[in-house]
């Protein structure tokens, strides 16, 4: 059994961890750790040219799980926390918990099992409708039930909601407006394979009219810590409109998220999820962040996320005031319940600084000037390479300008005056980030 155990030898006070990813939410919570009087050396597999600026970057994929135990067995790795889902749902905590040699290093990140919560909608659906954790109605069909979709799209009123069951990249859901589209592209997806194997099973769901944030908990599988609330804009347009993206910008704290609001999302959805992977077994240390809709005052799951999200990290991470890397060694030792958890209260944005073209086709390889002109705050590297001393653009997402204040507006200020002060080859912004959390609409 990994984790937990309390042995100081496995987990001594200062601590060697690899951070899987190289995003911004890795170079965010690598950013954190690296803060912790517990880290005495930190690496990122990948990495990008902001995470080496707080530990080491090294050349290994997420998904290549052999050199990943090279790497961590030569380096005397002592934790290891995965900041993307793929390598969860392929199952990279059972390979450490299977292997003898890497059973003992706690990773951070669920059991395959628990990474079904998001590599399977069909099974996250079970899992809610199991401890009667509020969703949306749905129904789930393959090739062989597909008259029965058809029937059950006729029973729900506009819009249809369409999910592929499998990770799709963020691509594999539908929201269409006519009955008649809604059944073509539910058989395209069942019989055409429209999303690949991603939609060999869709998940057909009442659509849901209300506003989205999200929540995110850390959890040893039976005790957990609610981290500060968050909302992304995940449109590439201003007004929210265009194609979806990773994410364009995020705000936290949510400003409806209050304490009534906040407490309902405790009782009826933190409480059954961590209650409901405890009693079913399912091995889970780690991230929770629960996609949520908030309708008339009461919210309902969308989707679970075994991981942070990201650009919601920028903003989440850099609120909390304790130790994320004593946490994890909580977690570790099994003392994660009786540590104390502070949030700052102030409020954080973050701005994404994209390629021209993202999400559709982007140049990689334009040269980022005016980092050294930043000031007041942070910037959390995504798609970004360093070449001959220079930091180049290599991704659509290329980096998240986070700031703090006492408002949201008075964060945004300083986020948008930094990315005017970035510059790259088809640089683009949104800069409306919460236009619809202003004061006088909420
Ligand atoms: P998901 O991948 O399940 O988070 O869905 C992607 C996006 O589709 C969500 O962020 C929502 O904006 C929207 N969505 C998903 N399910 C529903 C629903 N039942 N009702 C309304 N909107 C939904
Ligand atoms: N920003 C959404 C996600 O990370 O899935």
């Amino acid at each position: 059994m990994c984790c937990p155990r309390r042995n100081t030898e496995i987990y001594p006070y200062r601590m060697n961890v690899l951070v899987l990813g190289s995003g911004g939410r890795e170079h965010a919570l690598s950013w954190k750790i690296s803060q912790s009087s517990l880290c005495e050396k930190l690496f990122i597999a990948p990495g990008n040219a902001g995470t080496s600026s707080v530990g080491q970057n090294v050349d290994i994929s997420v998904n290549d799980f052999p050199t990943i135990k090279t790497f961590v067995l030569e380096n005397d790795i002592n934790m290891v926390v995965v900041g993307p889902e793929d390598p969860l749902v392929n199952g990279i905590y059972d390979f450490f918990q299977n292997d003898s040699a890497l059973s003992d290093i706690c990773l951070i990140g669920p059991s395959k099992e628990g990474a079904k919560l998001e590599g399977s909608k069909d099974y996250s659906k079970q899992f809610m409708m199991r401890h009667n954790i509020p969703t949306a109605a749905y129904g789930s069909f393959t090739a062989e039930t597909l008259k029965e979709g058809c029937d059950f799209l006729e029973t729900l009123n506009p819009p249809y909601v369409l999910k592929a069951d499998g990770l799709a990249a963020g691509k594999g859901v539908l929201i269409l407006d006519e009955l008649e589209t809604a059944k073509a592209e539910l058989k395209a997806m069942l019989t055409e394979a429209k999303f690949g194997k991603a939609s060999s099973t869709v998940v057909i769901e009442e659509f849901l009219d209300g506003i989205e944030l999200s929540v995110f908990v850390l959890t040893d599988g039976k005790n957990y810590k609610v981290l500060p609330s968050a909302k992304d804009y995940k449109r590439i347009g201003e007004g929210d409109k265009g194609l979806n993206t990773g994410g364009m910008g995020a705000i936290s704290p949510v400003p409806f998220a209050d304490s009534i609001f906040m407490e309902k999302v405790e009782n009826t959805i933190i409480k059954p999820t961590v209650f409901g992977l405890q009693e079913e077994n399912i091995d889970y240390k780690g991230f929770i962040f629960i996609g949520l809709m908030n309708v008339g005052g009461e919210p309902f799951v969308i989707e679970y996320n075994v991981r942070m999200g990201d650009p919601e990290t920028e903003v989440v991470i850099p609120r909390i005031k304790s130790d994320l890397l004593n946490l994890f060694r909580g977690i570790a030792m099994g003392t994660f319940g009786e540590q104390d958890f502070y949030v700052d209260e102030d409020v954080a944005t973050t701005v994404m600084l994209v390629s021209g073209g993202y999400p559709e086709s982007y140049e990689k390889g334009k040269e980022i000037v005016g980092l050294e002109e930043v000031e007041n705050s942070l910037v959390f590297h995504a798609g970004t390479k360093e070449d001959n001393q220079k930091v180049l653009t290599n991704g659509g997402r290329v980096m998240a300008l986070t700031s703090f204040g006492r408002t949201m507006e008075e964060a945004l200020e300083k986020s948008f005056d930094n990315a005017k002060k970035i510059h790259f080859d088809g640089k683009y912004f949104r800069r409306d980030i919460g236009f619809d959390l202003k004061e006088e609409k909420v």
